[in-house]
């Protein structure tokens, strides 16, 4: 007789038959609805990570479901061989949104980084003669792939995979100067995230940002943002450049792109629009299901007003985050934008206030054992919040009591 979902030992299983890649919280989620998610045990959290920036609109959606349950039943896959009217759906979405850009669709954010990276290389061979290096940023997170990897701005992502692609370089974050250092005939463009979210939540400075898009005009280079965790509305604008009131050259996307279904996207303007028929491609991107679902989370977003309930209730969380940095002699600088935020803790509490805060029914995740990092859905309310808060304080009380807290370092 087969066992019953709830009989099977799921952890003892993942490490039987799943690769040692995760370092995995104890509690095996089965289900989601909106800004909650339910174990195996039947316990519901609070979901503060909501699959790392992915679920904007919370758990199963309706808009979504709909969207990919009547998809479903017209047509699964396609080949990019042929159109398809989902794909070119939210093709124009987001050239609307983007203000002129045209989108090419894959499956992740790295995927999305490689196309940004061999397009720039194109404008290179076109416009630079043959330049192909890329300045990105220390404290930057890119992807998983080997040229990602390379653009990534963290040292401890790349040690173990040396020799990492040729062509990239990094310099201290927020840093006009150093980037223009750095620049050198083999330097084709620029990426960066406006606000870094791997890296602890790090907004960069207007004058940086608007530096940039002046350095990159000045010198002809290209202007890549990765918006593949800060974007779909996360800082309370469509993209997270848009606050900084520049447009880059080429942007990508992922994460939340298509309310949880897997996606990657990566616009340009029309001034980097390179590409010829067989230089890049993929067998999934773009496909009907996936851009459905994308197509029924950005018209969401823009019809629910999510944009502004970003910045709002964006504002509300940052305000008790503050009052916990003021209660609790371990956290301070808060920080962030929208729904995407952090706190810095002491003593390398982090991991505690995770652990405590899921006994208490809110999921949250560490960056580094230094920093808090909260990226709810965008469709929370003040009431979600005043939930979680009490949650928080809670989980904080215990964490207070630990002797590292006491400790002062
Ligand atoms: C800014 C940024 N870029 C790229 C990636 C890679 O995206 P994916 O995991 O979908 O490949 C991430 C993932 O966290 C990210 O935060």
């Amino acid at each position: 007789m087969m066992m019953m979902e709830s009989q099977r030992d799921w952890i003892a299983l993942e490490q039987q038959y799943y690769q040692n890649t995760f370092k995995r919280l104890p509690i095996t989620l089965v289900r989601g609805e909106g800004p909650r998610v339910w174990d195996s045990a039947g316990k519901v959290y609070l979901d503060f990570v909501a699959g790392i920036a992915v679920n904007v609109l919370g758990h199963c959606h309706p808009a979504v479901i709909e969207a990919v349950q009547s998809q479903l039943t017209q047509l699964i896959h396609v080949s990019n061989l042929y159109y398809n009217t989902r794909q070119i759906e939210l093709a124009e979405l987001l050239g609307i949104q983007s203000k002129g850009m045209r989108s090419f669709f894959s499956n992740s954010g790295a995927e999305a980084n490689e196309g940004a990276i061999k397009l720039a290389r194109k404008f290179g061979r076109v416009n630079r003669n043959g330049a192909y290096e890329i300045i990105s940023v220390h404290g930057s997170f890119h992807g998983r792939t080997l040229a990602t990897t390379a653009a990534t701005g963290q040292a401890s992502y790349q040690a173990t995979w040396v020799p990492l692609p040729d062509g990239f370089k990094q310099v201290p974050f927020n840093d006009l100067e150093a980037i223009k250092k750095a620049t050198s005939e083999k330097t084709v463009g620029i990426l960066v995230e406006a606000v870094q979210g791997e890296g602890g939540i790090w907004a960069t400075s207007k004058e940086y940002m608007q530096g940039l898009r002046a350095w990159c005009d000045e010198q002809n280079l290209v202007l890549i943002c990765d918006e593949v965790q800060a974007g779909v509305g996360r800082t309370g604008t469509f993209f997270s450049w848009e606050y900084y009131g520049i447009r880059p050259d080429i942007t990508t996307m992922a994460k939340g792109l298509a309310g949880g279904i897997p996606i990657g996207a990566m616009l340009t303007d029309p001034r980097t629009d390179l590409f010829t028929p067989g230089e890049h491609g993929t067998t999934f991107g773009g496909n009907p299901i996936a851009c459905a679902a994308g197509v029924a989370t950005v018209r969401t977003i823009l019809n629910e007003n999510l944009l502004e309930n970003a910045r709002q209730i964006g504002e509300y969380w940052n305000s008790k985050l503050e009052a916990f940095c003021d209660k609790y002699s371990f956290l301070d600088s808060p920080r962030g934008r929208g729904l995407m935020r952090a706190v810095h803790v002491k003593n390398e509490l982090a991991g505690a206030i995770v652990q405590q805060a899921m006994e208490q029914g809110l999921l949250l995740n560490s960056t580094a054992p230094d920093t808090l990092r909260m990226i709810p859905p965008l469709i929370l309310t003040r009431g979600d919040i005043d939930e979680a808060s009490e949650r928080l304080d809670r989980a904080l009380a215990v964490v207070a009591e630990m002797p590292t807290a006491k400790e002062e370092k």
